[in-house]
């Protein structure tokens, strides 16, 4: 494999075939109950029955892995792939594909690099990694292992200022990634600040955030905005998302100006919300739309 890799994450599998035209076997195994018996040998038995152990008889992940099982990708034929983009925004986080890593605890059980090896492959494709409360290694060891947006997962402790100081480092490692000019940094600070009420630093937040191009934090701040009352602020910002192609900024901006009466325009942005990827979001546009619909009797 190349030491930097990404998107577009396809081309893996192109150069895998032409590595191997030239005689060269990827390192590892591809399938993927092939990986597990190579990390079974790899690793020592209670690291691998902690990892792929279930709860009770483990019957409940067979059936997961059932059910997973039965899903199918549906086959699109004759689209244009020369581009492809899997990116999506998740809770705010723009990702590179529909991919996270989940939150698990106690990784140098099966590696002394633990939750920083998993940091520094996450960040290498730039995909989420969540970690876990159990952790082995600090947050501010994994913060600084992999670049890439970091979840975190709170236990909440009994003992209040132990989650106290989980909340604190976990504040300062969002405005050490804002400062350094991180889009998501800023973004999650600025949920953070929003929860805690402070409007004014959520609200700065969240436009630098936006001024690094992320369209979900001029949403946010938008809703932000609204919910206390400043509509034309909250239009402003709606627009500036919808204008970077952000369906949750032309739905919102669709219920404001709905709202107000400007039925015409709501539907146009209800519209573009619901040529949008997202079909959740689809939906609800194209249910929105169609309650524009003015009665017969009225017209
Ligand atoms: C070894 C292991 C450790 C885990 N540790 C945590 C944890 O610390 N916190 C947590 O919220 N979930 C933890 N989980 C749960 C996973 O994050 C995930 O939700 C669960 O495995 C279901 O996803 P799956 O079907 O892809 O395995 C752990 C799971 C495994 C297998």
């Amino acid at each position: 494999m190349p030491a930097a890799y990404g998107p577009p994450f396809a081309s893996y599998q192109g150069e895998i075939f032409l590595r191997g035209l030239a005689g060269e076997r990827p390192g590892q195994p591809l399938a993927w109950s092939e990986l597990a018996q190579a990390a079974q040998r790899a690793a020592d038995p209670q690291g691998w029955d902690y990892v792929a152990g279930g709860a009770g008889t483990s019957d409940t992940m067979r059936a997961n892995e059932e059910a997973f099982r039965r899903w199918r990708i549906v086959p699109r034929m004759l689209r244009d792939v020369s581009s492809r983009d899997l990116s999506v925004t998740v809770l705010g986080t723009e990702c590179p594909a529909p991919v996270g890593l989940a939150p698990v605890g106690v990784q140098t059980v099966v590696h002394d690099d633990g939750e920083q090896a998993s940091a520094r492959a996450a960040g290498a494709v730039g995909l989420p990694m969540t970690v876990s409360t159990m952790s082995t290694t600090t947050l501010e060891e994994i913060a600084a292992a992999g670049d890439g947006p970091k979840w975190f997962q709170l236990y909440w402790p009994t003992d209040r200022d132990l989650a106290a100081s989980f909340l604190a480092r976990a504040e300062a490692a969002y405005r050490r990634a804002d400062e350094c000019g991180d889009a998501n940094g800023a973004f999650n600070l600025g949920v953070l600040l929003e929860s805690r009420g402070d409007i004014a630093g959520a609200g700065a937040a969240y436009q630098r955030a936006a001024g690094r191009g992320h369209a979900a934090a001029t949403s946010n701040l938008g809703v932000m905005l609204e919910e206390h009352g400043y509509l034309a602020g909250a239009e402003a910002a709606y627009r500036r998302a919808d204008e970077a192609g952000d369906a949750n900024g032309a739905f919102n901006l669709g219920i404001l100006l709905e709202g107000r009466g400007d039925l015409s325009e709501a539907e146009q942005a209800y519209r573009r919300a619901e040529e949008s990827g997202d079909a959740t979001l689809a939906n609800l546009a194209r249910s929105a739309r169609l309650d524009l619909a003015r009665s017969a009797v009225g017209v």
